[in-house]
This record gives C-alpha cells, structure tokens and sequence, in this order.
C-alpha cells in the first residue's frame, strides 16, 4: 500500500515552518499565497542558523575503521549516479528489477538526484574509486512542486542515520531553489521514516489516487 504524502511541519526538528491560510491544493495551484492556511515549509528557515547555501558536494560523515583506513560518505545532488551502480542497490534493498533503460531515462529526466557515495582510504592505498550507497531522486515543475522517488540506502549502511540525513538534503536543496511543495509515495512499512521527517499523511483529507491500466 502506499500513501500519499506532503510535508509538514511538526515533527522534525531542523525543518521550521510557517502556517498559512488557503487550502492545500490552492497553494499547490497558485503558489504561497498569503492567505493560505496549509502548513508549509519556509525556504529560508529551513537553513539552521549560520548554515549557508547547500554546497552540491560534501562530506556528511567521516569514520575511521579499526583497521586504521578512512571511509567519507560523500552527499551529492548533482546527479552523479551511474544506472548499473543504481541497479545494484535496488537489488541490495530487495526491489524488483526496472528495465535498465528505463531507469537511465528516470535519472536523466529527473529534477535532482541526491546520492550517498562511500569512498575508502587506508594507510596504504587510497582507492578513490566511489561506491555508492543511497540514493533518493525528486521529479518537480520546476517552479511549485517536486515529488520524491526511489528513496534507498544499502542494506550495510542503514540505521546510522544517513536515510534521515539524504531526504533531509534532499529537501534542503529543494527548497533552496525555492521549491516548498513536496511530495512523496510511501510504502506502507516507510511511513513513520517519513513521519519522522515532518511528512504529513493525507493532509486536510486529501487522498493519493492512482490509476493503474487494466491488462
Ligand atoms: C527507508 C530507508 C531509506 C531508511 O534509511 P536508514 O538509513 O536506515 O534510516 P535512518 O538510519 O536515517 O533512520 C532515521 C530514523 O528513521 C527511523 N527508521 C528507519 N527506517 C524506518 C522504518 N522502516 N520505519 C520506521 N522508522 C524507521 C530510524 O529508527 C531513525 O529514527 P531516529 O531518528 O529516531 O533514530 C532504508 O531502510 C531503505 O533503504 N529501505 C529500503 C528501501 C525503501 O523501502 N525505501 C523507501 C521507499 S518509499
């Protein structure tokens, strides 16, 4: 099952928001009118204090292994994800396989791509090659909305908190281009992950609805 979405402001903690005062879908139609009564995510206060622009490329997290070499998880929202590495997670987490194709054209022609690479140095050696291990991407208009897809983190890595920290991002840059409605599609065993962040679940009612061609 799966439900639809919006984000919403109570429950995370780094996201502020504001109260406005018309409905959801005329924010979605005309914007962030004044009189708006949706909770919406302010661009701007999203941002912690002193915390500038989103650079496209970071380290989230650096940790040092006992065998004394460094591993960075590298935050990217550049794009910079190759569809076999791709493929290879959704089959870590479990997904059904997508024409490979298919999935080249929905990086291609999606508005941003926020990626997790790994890359491992050691005393040694430094094996600079990236290794990919989350990804979640987001399709938009460009102007208003975006919607969030293909949300995933490798199986080794999950539970420290780099999930939170992609869609969070994600996110951040989203509305850095001043982008506030955001949506997703969560399977029914995400929802609290999503919660968590501050997605709201059929806000003021309104009902994700699909429509599936009939073989
Ligand atoms: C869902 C997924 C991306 C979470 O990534 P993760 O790195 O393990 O999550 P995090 O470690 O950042 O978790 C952040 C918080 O969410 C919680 N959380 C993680 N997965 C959860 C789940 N399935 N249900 C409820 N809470 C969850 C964590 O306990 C943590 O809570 P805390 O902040 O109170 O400590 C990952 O489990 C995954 O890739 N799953 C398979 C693919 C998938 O189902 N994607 C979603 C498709 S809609």
């Amino acid at each position: 099952m799966q439900i639809f979405a919006a984000v919403s402001p109570s429950s995370s903690p780094k996201i502020k928001v504001s109260r406005m005062k018309a409905g959801f879908w005329e924010s979605i139609r005309s914007g962030f009118l004044k009189n708006n009564t949706t909770q919406v995510i302010e661009p701007t206060s999203t941002l912690e204090e002193g915390e500038g622009p989103l650079p496209q490329e970071f380290v989230l997290v650096e940790k040092t292994h006992p065998d004394g070499s460094i591993e960075q998880i590298i935050f990217s929202s550049g794009g910079d994800v190759d569809v076999y590495d791709l493929q290879a997670l959704c089959d870590k987490v479990g997904w059904p396989r997508r024409p490979l194709s298919k999935l080249a054209a929905a990086l291609k022609n999606s508005y941003m791509v926020a990626a997790l690479h790994s890359i491992r140095k050691s005393p040694e050696q430094f094996d600079d090659r990236k290794k990919l291990i989350g990804m979640a991407r987001a399709t938009s208009d460009h102007a208003f909305n975006a919607t969030i897809w293909d949300v995933l983190v490798d199986p080794n890595y999950q539970g420290q908190g780099l999930g939170k920290a992609l869609v969070e991002k994600l996110i951040r840059a989203l509305l850095q281009r001043d982008i506030g409605n955001i949506t997703l599609f969560a399977d029914s065993q995400v929802v609290e992950f999503y919660r968590n962040l501050g997605f709201e679940p059929d806000p003021e009612g309104i009902k994700g609805m699909f429509w599936y061609p009939r073989y």
